[in-house]
């Protein structure tokens, strides 16, 4: 009730969506979403707002979607995939399970969107971003008297036996982007060694990658891996958190959008594409309590939304590590060495 009303407030105060419903686009369109759920609704019912069509949508982490699409690929269910971090987009688009389009608006996005797309021959395109960090509980890190962690490294210290939570890479982009992360900082050996020392201190490797700062928020983990913006969604609903940007350097996610191959609604998912790229609709994000950098120049960022350029960032190889063979082997070795 309570985003309905937002979103109509937005309609009809700032002219954030249109009520336009173009003749063609009559039907349905059947959409994945691997952002949080607030802001998947806050999408699905803006979009439903402007085009005549009735949007089916599941929520469902990054990579669980990815196998998803992949497990589908004869016989496609899905039409559009929107939001997720890009490397999963990418390894679809690679193995072909993604649609080739070019959308009218690219002329409009940030550089980060555009080589997105460039480096998946255009089977895939960048709509936000945002960098990873360590998260904080201030109540439960002084009640335990717990050294506050500075860098990726100090998450090793055996004081934090049992206090940090992260997602588990396969399921989760957030935790992929952290694995992938570590290994161009440290080096692939290094890297696992790190998570290998730091495994003892992990309570729980959940399935969803925002998951851990909402358990730091209440009080249920002290220390939680998760991206940036997640854990300023968390401090505007009032949370006692810390942000840490790590000293060696972080990593950044480019979330993306991709239409699915053979997709049975392709036209209802062009209309999305356009619509999910404008700077109207990707202005409405904070609404739903999403603090990414936005991929059109002329959208709003938000006030509170980390800024990349504040922060420590790695420069990191997405055509890499969303490669099929690399990510397969990260998170093989992952499954083999850690969990
Ligand atoms: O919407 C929050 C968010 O962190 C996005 O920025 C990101 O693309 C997505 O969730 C990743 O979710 P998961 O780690 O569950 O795949």
């Amino acid at each position: 009730m309570k985003l309905k009303t937002l979103i109509l407030g937005t309609a009809l105060t700032a002219g954030a969506v249109t009520m336009a419903q173009p003749a063609d686009a009559a039907g349905r369109l059947n959409v994945i979403c691997s952002a949080d759920n607030e802001w998947c609704e806050l999408m699905k019912n803006a979009f439903e707002l402007e085009h005549d069509v009735s949007v089916s949508m599941v929520r469902k982490s990054s990579g669980e979607t990815y196998a998803q699409v992949r497990a589908e690929g004869a016989n496609p269910k899905l039409d559009i995939w929107w939001g997720g971090t890009g490397d999963p987009h990418l390894q679809a688009a690679a193995e072909g399970l993604t649609e080739e389009y070019k959308s009218e608006k690219l002329d409009e996005l940030q550089d980060w969107a555009v080589n997105q797309a460039e480096n998946a021959d255009y089977r895939t395109v960048g709509v936000y971003a945002g960098a990873l960090g360590i998260g904080y509980n201030n109540e439960l890190m002084k009640s335990k008297g717990l050294p506050a962690p500075k860098c990726w490294k100090d998450l090793t210290d055996s004081a934090y036996q049992g206090e940090i939570q992260m997602a588990n890479p396969n399921s989760s982009g957030t935790s992929y982007t952290a694995l992938a992360t570590l290994v161009q900082i440290f080096g692939e050996d290094d890297a696992f060694q790190l998570m290998k020392d730091m495994h003892p201190n992990i309570n729980q490797y959940t399935k969803s990658g925002s998951a851990p700062i909402k358990a730091a928020a209440i009080g249920e983990t002290t220390i939680a891996i998760t991206f940036m913006h997640d854990m300023v969604t968390q401090k505007k609903q009032g949370a006692d958190i810390t942000i840490v940007s790590p000293c060696e350097g972080t990593g950044y996610e480019v979330g993306s959008m991709s239409i699915i191959k053979g997709a049975r609604n392709l036209e209802n998912a062009k209309l999305w594409y356009e619509f999910a790229l404008s700077d109207r609709t990707q202005s409405i994000a904070e609404e739903a309590g999403s603090y990414q950098v936005p991929s059109n120049k002329s959208a709003r960022v938000p006030e509170d939304a980390p800024r990349l350029e504040e922060v420590k960032l790695i420069d990191y190889d997405f055509a890499k590590y969303g490669s099929a063979e690399v990510r397969r082997a990260l998170l093989s070795r992952w499954d083999n060495e850690i969990r």
